[in-house]
């Protein structure tokens, strides 16, 4: 096979359905070896097995592919790193690692128990860190070695992290924590030649299928399936690749057939006095500046 990551060998976290399924089968088709990550979790985290990772790469290697299986848990010391030394056993190198495994525990917030907390922030912030941490090491040694990688890292952020999500207050905490984490990652490690980006995707998983069937139904005949998780991939693809050279630190939000750069936090209206405010003062003049912005984007299913 050739195409756009010919030779290039690509780790996808949580691949073995959904988001990371379509990415494995679209790095596959340009050329990737993939290492197809999955622990086989139910919905909300629990459970798990080796199937959905082992059909994937049944998948790939079906349609004349290369792929191995990895069955650890991404937010476990072993089993990022494990991820790691499966890559370069498997195929000699790492090019690309796209994290994107994880799960929900969605409850108002008032409701929601610190394990809820606890399990939804460890799979997507833990989950990001550790791989990012084990891929990173691999890559400086590569870059000291004299031998600079041409490496990419693909983080799975979400609109409920970037705008906010009513219902979903660990999960829009862990998704903006990983846009922190993706900004961080960009700027230390362009040095060893890793470019660092995050996506937003949206788009008609097990995740999704029931809490917005209506919007993320599949249409009948031939018109475009706009929720299909395979149409967020080709962006993936082309981040993981060489192709996207001097791209990084940026996040995209992908759905459908729409790519959107997103712009974030950044210095809007600003008053100084030069010495320190009274309360009063601080509050008559920050409502001023609040007359003077942009109002924030509402946040997801907020009234
Ligand atoms: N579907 C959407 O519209 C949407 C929107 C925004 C963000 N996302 C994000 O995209 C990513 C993929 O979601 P999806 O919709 O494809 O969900 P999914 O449930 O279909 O797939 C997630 C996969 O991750 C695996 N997984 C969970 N915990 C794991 C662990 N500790 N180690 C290894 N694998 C693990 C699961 O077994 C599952 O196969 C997630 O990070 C999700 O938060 C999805």
């Amino acid at each position: 096979m050739t195409g756009l990551c010919n030779g290039r060998v690509v780790v996808v976290t949580g691949a073995g359905r959904g988001l990371g399924r379509a990415h494995a089968l679209a790095f596959a088709a340009e050329g990737a070896k993939v290492v197809v990550n999955d622990l086989g979790v139910g919905l909300d985290g629990t459970g798990g097995g080796a199937g959905p990772a082992q059909q994937v790469v049944d998948e790939i290697v079906a349609s004349g592919g290369e792929a191995v299986a990895h069955g650890g848990d991404i937010a476990t010391t072993d089993g990022a790193a494990s991820l790691v030394t499966t890559a370069l056993d498997a195929f000699g190198r790492l090019d690309t690692l796209v994290n994107n495994a994880g799960f929900l525990r969605d409850r108002m917030l008032v409701n929601l128990d610190e394990d809820d907390w606890d399990a939804v922030m460890r799979v997507h912030l833990k989950g990001h860190f550790l791989p990012l941490k084990h891929a990173a090491a691999y890559w400086r040694a590569e870059a000291k070695a004299g031998r600079t990688p041409d490496a990419r890292v693909i983080n799975t952020s979400s609109g409920a992290g970037l705008l906010g999500s009513v219902g979903q207050g660990n999960y829009a905490a862990a998704k903006a924590g990983i846009v922190g984490l993706t900004l961080v990652a960009a700027a230390e490690m362009s040095r060893y030649g890793v470019q660092v980006n995050a996506i937003a995707p949206a788009a008609r998983t097990r995740m999704t299928e029931q809490t917005f069937a209506e919007t993320m139904a599949a249409p009948g005949g031939d018109a475009f399936d706009a929720m299909a998780p395979e149409n967020v991939s080709p962006l993936v693809v082309w981040l993981g690749s060489a192709a996207s050279a001097g791209v990084t630190g940026r996040v995209f939000e992908a759905e459908a057939g729409r790519i959107t750069v997103m712009e974030g936090w950044r210095p809007g209206p600003t008053a100084d006095k030069g010495a320190r405010w009274t309360p009063t003062e601080a509050g008559e003049t920050t409502l001023k500046l609040l007359a003077a912005s942009e109002p924030p984007h509402p946040v997801y299913g907020a009234h």
